[in-house]
């Protein structure tokens, strides 16, 4: 019996300037640049076997069978790879991530690029890291970033072709920190797919979106130069952005919960206390701390005292998406 399988590893990243909104929602071609840093001690392991005797699918996420909406999203994905690689056989697909599933940590990036790099491999495809950053972008947006080294930037282009990741610098180029306070959320949000197509519903869209190259060149600059003050100040302005136009869409969408803006109020307060650190915030109540190496522990216990935070992660800036031995 014919098996072509491929295991690989990804970390999912949190985004300094972030993607909200498309251009050309079925490509997934976003309407500005983002970047983003991988995070190291976040992780999902997935393995892919196309097998000629399966008749459908089949999709294991963290030992259990998965819900058929997502067996689908897998599978639309799963066609791009089989018609790049002209064949039609299902896989089996089976996915674990080493962090807490339903704490919000967003899990696509790292699902889509881990699938991207497994399924290539296992249909026999040897992309380039341009490609695979292509092609893990149809799966979700941001997992076009998690399969570059560290710090990372997607071009947003216009088109398939021109739409890709770059590393802008290497995970072990700078010791930066994500303390990341999961905080308690009392309803299902509205999934980032959903949400993109509502961006252009918000007034603000228009000039998050104008500013964006602004915004992008500083967040470079500071990525480059190691400075901590910059990316504070462009990372927490873009975050706030991003949630002003969410919050102003039609329907409005309100990711933060009261422990969420309790954080967010205290960063500036810690940054002037002389802590360095700054907040930001995915489309849903949990909050990032970046910081450097050296304040990540007093971060870390401050957040633990707050009310509404049930638990806090912390990890380091993360390397690319990788193969491993099955
Ligand atoms: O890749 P998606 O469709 O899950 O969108 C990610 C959206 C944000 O996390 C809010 C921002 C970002 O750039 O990661």
């Amino acid at each position: 019996m014919i098996e072509l399988s491929a295991k690989a590893v990804s970390h999912p990243n949190i985004a300094f300037i972030k993607y909200w909104g498309n251009r050309d929602s079925s490509l997934r071609i976003p309407v500005n640049g983002s970047i983003s840093m991988n995070l190291a001690e976040l992780e999902t392991i997935t393995t892919v076997t196309f097998t000629p005797s399966l008749s459908a699918d089949q999709l294991t996420l963290n030992g259990k069978k998965a819900d058929p909406g997502q067996v689908q999203r897998v599978t639309d994905f799963l066609d791009i790879i089989r018609k790049m690689a002209g064949f039609n056989f299902f896989a089996d697909v089976v996915s674990t991530n080493n962090f807490p599933t339903g704490a919000g940590i967003a899990s696509s990036a790292a699902a889509f690029s881990a699938l991207a790099l497994a399924g290539s491999k296992a249909a026999g495809l040897e992309l380039d890291e341009k490609t695979l950053t292509r092609l893990a972008r149809r799966g979700s947006g941001s997992a076009s970033r998690s399969i570059p080294d560290g710090f990372v930037e997607w071009l947003p282009g216009s088109t398939d072709e021109d739409s890709y990741s770059i590393s802008l610098a290497s995970a072990s180029s700078w010791d930066l920190r994500d303390v990341i306070a999961v905080v308690a959320a009392d309803e299902k949000k509205t999934g980032s797919s959903e949400g993109h197509g509502l961006a252009g519903t918000s007034p603000f869209q228009t000039t998050r979106v104008a500013d964006a190259p602004r915004r992008l060149s500083i967040c470079r600059e500071a990525i480059i130069s190691h400075d901590f003050d910059k990316l504070a100040a462009v990372m927490e302005l873009d975050s706030d952005m991003m949630h002003a136009v969410m919050m102003t869409s039609t329907p409005a969408l309100f990711y933060w919960e009261p422990a969420s803006l309790r954080i967010i109020k205290s960063v500036p307060m810690w940054r002037n206390q002389g802590i360095p650190c700054a907040y930001t915030v995915d489309a849903g109540p949990n909050v990032h701390i970046l910081c450097p190496a050296s304040s990540k522990d007093d971060i870390s216990s401050r957040l633990s005292n707050m009310d509404g935070v049930v638990t806090v992660l912390e990890t380091s800036a993360g390397g690319p998406a990788r193969l491993l031995e099955k």
